[in-house]
C-alpha cells in the first residue's frame, strides 16, 4: 500500500532550548535560512507524501503562517525584482496539503500522535518528529516507506548513539535481517541502567505506523517523565507483531538541543552557496586559535 499521509508532532515545549523557544517554536529555528520544519516537510514530500498533519500548540501559530501564502510579500518582492527571494517563498504553501490540529495539553509524543486518528483513518502513516532534521542523499522517510512496502510491518528509523545519549532516548532490541535492515521485537524508553538497555540503537525521528497504533495509544499509560510515550505504544506493537528497523543513511540533527542546532547550521552553512566560502574561512581562522 502506498503511504501518502504524514504526521509531524510539533507541540512540545522545547524546554532544552530556552530562552530561544519562549515565544518561538523550536520547529521554526532556522538552519542557515530555512526553518527546521520546512526541511522536514520537504523530506516527507520527496518520499511521496501528499497530505501532512502538523500537531501544534498555543504559541505555535507562526508555523501555520509559514506554510500559508504571503501575497503581500510576494507582490513586494516581485515589484522590487528580487527574483531569488521570491522563488524561495512563493511555493512553500504548495509543498503539500498541510493541515493543523492542536494538542491542548502537552502530555507527550504518544498523546500528540493520538490526535491524528481522524486524519489517518485506516491507512499506514509516516511520523516525522518535528525537531529531528535528517539530511542526506536518500530521504530517510523513503528508506522507511520502502521497508514498509517490503516487510508490511511498522518501521522505526534507528541509529547507534552513545550510552549517555541512550538514557535520554530509547533502546531497541534488534536482530539483523540484512544490510541496514533489522527485526525489532522490543524497546524501552529512556533506560537508565545497563541492565535496562537492549542495545545502543535508538529511534531517531522517523517511524511508519499501522493504524492499529491508535487503539494501543488509547490504553497506553503515562511512562517516562509522566508523559504518554509513543515508544511505549510501539513496544506493544514490536512485542506482539514485530516491527522493522532501518538504520537510515542520512545525518540526523537534534534541533531540540543547543549543540544539534549549531551542528546543523555549520554543516548546511558549509554547503550553502551564499555562506560556504565565508564560513570555511571563518572556521579555519577560528580553529587556528582553539
Ligand atoms: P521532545 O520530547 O523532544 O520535545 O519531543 P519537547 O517536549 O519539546 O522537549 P523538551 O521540552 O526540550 O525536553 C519530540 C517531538 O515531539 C513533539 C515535540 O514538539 C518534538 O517535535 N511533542 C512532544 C509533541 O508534539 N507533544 C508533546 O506533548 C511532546
Amino acid at each position: 500500500m502506498k503511504i501518502t499521509k504524514a504526521v509531524i508532532p510539533a507541540a512540545g515545549l522545547g524546554t532544552r532550548v530556552l530562552p530561544a523557544t519562549k515565544a518561538m517554536p523550536k520547529e521554526m529555528l532556522p538552519i542557515v535560512d530555512k526553518p527546521a520544519i520546512q526541511y522536514i516537510v520537504e523530506e516527507a514530500v520527496s518520499a511521496g507524501i501528499t497530505d501532512i498533519l502538523i500537531i501544534t500548540n498555543r504559541g505555535k501559530g507562526v508555523i501555520e503562517d509559514h506554510f500559508d501564502r504571503s501575497q503581500e510579500l510576494e507582490e513586494t518582492l516581485e515589484k522590487a525584482n528580487k527574483t531569488l527571494q521570491l522563488d524561495s517563498i512563493k511555493d512553500i504553501h504548495k509543498l503539500a496539503n498541510i493541515q493543523f490540529i492542536r494538542q491542548i495539553e502537552t502530555k507527550g509524543l504518544g498523546h500528540a500522535v493520538s490526535k491524528a486518528r481522524t486524519f489517518v483513518g485506516d491507512d499506514p502513516f509516516l511520523v516525522l518528529y518535528g525537531d529531528d532534521v535528517i539530511l542526506g542523499d536518500i530521504p530517510a522517510s523513503k528508506e522507511l516507506i520502502d521497508a514498509y512496502g517490503t516487510f508490511g510491518k511498522g518501521v522505526i528509523g534507528i541509529k547507534p548513539v552513545s550510552e549517555e545519549a541512550i538514557k535520554k532516548y530509547s533502546s531497541m532490541k534488534i536482530e539483523k535481517i540484512k544490510d541496514n535492515i533489522y527485526k525489532c521485537t522490543d524497546m524501552v524508553e529512556k533506560p537508565q541502567t545497563k541492565e535496562e538497555m537492549f542495545s545502543l540503537y535508538s529511534i531517531l525521528g522517523r517511524v511508519v505506523l499501522p493504524p492499529e497504533i491508535f487503539d494501543i495509544l488509547d490504553h497506553t499509560a503515562p511512562g517516562a517523565g509522566g508523559e504518554i510515550q509513543l515508544t511505549d505504544a510501539m513496544k506493544e506493537l514490536a512485542q506482539n507483531v514485530g516491527m522493522t528497523a532501518v538504520e537510515f543513511s542520512g545525518t540526523r540533527y537534534d534541533m531540540g538541543n543547543k549543540l544539534g542546532i549549531l551542528q546543523a547550521n555549520i554543516d548546511v552553512g558549509l554547503t550553502h552557496p551564499e555562506t560556504a566560502d565565508g564560513l570555511k574561512e571563518y572556521i579555519k581562522e577560528l580553529a587556528a586559535k582553539l
